[in-house]
């Protein structure tokens, strides 16, 4: 399946080298995508916070090539340091977008690339990682083609980036954005991420501290959770309860209704450990601290009536949510109460982004 529109007729400019950068943000999903079709095609549609403080930072030199005996030819440095064994996935991502992308066979690239979040923090770096380099591609591509829209330009480079990985294409524009065709948001595609209209000023700043209660890598991958969607006995149960969630989701983040926030937002994350719980092969990706953290977090929601409510990844650790008006005392309550249930006592402090 190609999409023509991302297919360029041609190149108004020819440049020789040049250099480009971008810094991409993370993103944390309120409802979760988990299972796909062919060609990055979600089940079902997914909205996320996109996040200020876990970022990643890409630079691309190009130039022309001078080795022809491989598809491509790209070095990748990651903190400075040459890291041939992150090649096969870029090397991957260049393929499944080079018909998009004429120009990527003909030049040398070097790939620079930092985070903001340490390397062993349990943080998925995919995301972030994957928007800032499609990022990167569509600025030299703009510079072929300075005419481009930039409309164009934030549909394809997020169109690209989910190529590289699903949820990476919610990190390329936007504070709150979704991605997935939804019959209650008329711009939403499954081709692209699209920041959603009308939010409540309560979630500007929102604040997200992210409890690490396990930095090690996660002893199942996302795509290989993905997979076991396939022939889930609750995948369609699933899919229909996130298209429900949308447009629940929707009127909350236009009316700022706090309490139903905080109920969707953590039955959408108990739903996806539910879908790993009752995979075949099933699997745990929660800790015993997480458990203890969120029934922690309940009490203190319950004894104070303070907003907070948690979300979770496809990994052991917390996302803490609450408004930015409550952020002293939640987080002198986590310095004091749960910060002891995080590996090595470490959280991070971030917020939605703002434009
Ligand atoms: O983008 P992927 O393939 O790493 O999948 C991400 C899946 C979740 O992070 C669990 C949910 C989401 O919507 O981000």
């Amino acid at each position: 399946m190609f999409i023509d529109q991302f297919i360029p007729k041609s190149y108004s400019q020819r440049i020789e080298r040049g250099k480009v950068q971008h810094r991409a943000p993370s993103n944390i999903a309120l409802v979760k995508y988990w299972g796909k079709k062919e060609e990055q095609i979600p089940e079902n549609p997914s909205i996320s916070f996109t996040l200020s403080e876990s970022y990643t930072d890409t630079t691309v030199e190009f130039a022309p090539r001078t080795d022809f005996t491989t598809s491509f030819q790209i070095d990748f440095f990651f903190d400075e340091e040459p890291k041939g064994n992150f090649l096969p996935k870029i090397e991957t991502f260049f393929t499944r977008i080079r018909n998009y992308m004429p120009f990527l066979r003909d030049y040398y690239f070097i790939v620079r690339t930092r985070n903001s979040f340490p390397h062993s923090s349990g943080i998925a770096s995919s995301a972030s990682g994957m928007a800032a380099l499609a990022v990167c591609l569509m600025k030299i591509e703009k510079l072929f083609c300075p005419e481009m829209s930039e409309v164009y330009f934030y549909e394809k480079t997020s169109f690209l980036a989910r190529l590289g990985s699903g949820s990476a294409c919610r990190s390329v524009t936007g504070s709150v954005v979704i991605w997935g065709e939804h019959r209650d948001v008329p711009d939403s595609s499954d081709l692209y991420g699209v920041p959603m209209g009308e939010i409540h000023e309560v979630f500007d700043q929102y604040q997200d501290t992210i409890l690490l209660i396990d930095k090690g890598q996660k002893p199942v991958s996302s795509s290989a959770g993905h997979k076991l969607m396939y022939d889930h006995p609750y995948a369609q149960a699933r899919f229909v309860q996130a298209r429900r969630n949308i447009s629940l989701l929707k009127d909350i983040l236009k009316s700022g209704d706090l309490s139903a926030f905080g109920q969707l937002v953590e039955s959408e994350a108990l739903s996806l450990h539910a879908m790993m719980l009752t995979s075949n092969p099933y699997y745990i990706l929660m800790r015993p601290n997480t458990l203890a953290a969120i029934e922690q977090l309940w009490y203190y929601r319950m004894s104070t009536q303070v907003p907070v409510c948690f979300t979770l990844d496809a990994g052991a650790n917390i996302h803490v949510l609450y408004p930015k008006a409550y952020k002293d005392e939640v987080r002198t309550y986590l310095e004091e109460h749960i910060k002891e249930y995080c590996q090595d006592g470490d959280l991070i402090y971030d917020q939605v982004y703002s434009e």
